[in-house]
């Protein structure tokens, strides 16, 4: 069954990140209230940088302390590493708020063996997660991008990575880069109770307009173009469909700006 997104276009880059912020912490205070605690994946890459030194900046008062952070991919470097999404997180959000270190869960990704790393992950989610053979978790909230090839985390277009229904973490080679990367699969994806994808930006209005609304689909309505394409994802990001969750694409103009169907504002 395919999920319809919601798509949110905001005016700005500023805006949008105002916006992610307060869905954050929205989606944030709903899941503390109603179990305890509540459990994210962050995204990598640039774009998301702002979003987390706006949460740093003006969401101290966030109860963090019930906040746990896991992260949807990783590059394989260590932490200290500039290529590293632990590092870029750490210094642009974990290091400026009051969140225990126990519950930011990081890749280990310094480890030579990515398989390894992947496995080590995985575990520490079926623990976190209290998780049963089989199962797969159910995060609060899963923060994606989008490469301008339409990948994901990092669910590359042509990757093996793309197949996987079974496992929750693996090293996925990605050709173009010649190296693994550690990334949650499509299942992990789908299962979260919220995916929010954030896209900025010209550089992603072409991809944009092709994942959410097809290429060859002239005509037919945002629904139909969902359900033709869904039988042929053509790109990584298209897989992303939980199902039994919201599926929200928070964009600015900028990247919406080759979108042909919009839904009335306000
Ligand atoms: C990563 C990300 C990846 C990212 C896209 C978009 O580790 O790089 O998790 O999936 O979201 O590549 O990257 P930008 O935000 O830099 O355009």
């Amino acid at each position: 069954m395919s999920t319809t997104p919601t798509i949110e276009i905001l005016p700005t880059a500023a805006d949008l990140f105002h916006a992610a912020a307060e869905e954050f912490t929205r989606v944030g205070r709903r899941a503390i209230g109603a179990h305890g605690r509540y459990s994210v994946a962050l995204s990598g890459g640039s774009t998301p940088k702002s979003l987390y030194s706006l949460l740093a900046s003006n969401y101290a008062d966030f109860p963090w302390a019930r906040t746990y952070f896991f992260f949807g991919d990783e590059r394989h470097v260590p932490p200290t590493d500039p290529e590293s999404n632990y590092r870029m997180v750490n210094e642009t959000m974990l290091s400026k708020i009051s969140i225990p270190s126990s519950n930011v869960f990081r890749v280990q990704a310094e480890n030579p063996d990515a398989a390894a790393a992947a496995a080590a992950y995985e575990t520490q989610l079926k623990d976190f997660f209290d998780l049963k053979p089989g199962e797969f978790p159910r995060f609060d909230l899963i923060l994606l991008g989008m490469g301008p090839d339409g990948h994901t985390a990092s669910l590359f277009p042509g990757s093996e990575g793309l197949k996987d229904q079974t496992h929750l973490v693996i090293a996925n080679w990605v050709e173009k880069f010649k190296t693994h990367r550690i990334s949650f699969t499509f299942p992990v994806l789908n299962h979260a109770a919220e995916v929010m994808f954030l896209a900025s930006g010209p550089d992603k209005a072409e991809m944009i307009s092709d994942v959410l609304e097809g290429k060859s689909s002239e005509g037919k309505s945002p629904e139909a173009k969902w359900t033709e394409e869904k039988n042929t994802p053509r790109y990584p990001a298209q897989r992303v469909q939980p199902q039994n969750g919201t599926l929200l694409w928070m964009l600015d103009e900028a990247a919406a700006a080759k979108l042909k169907h919009r839904a009335p504002a306000g």
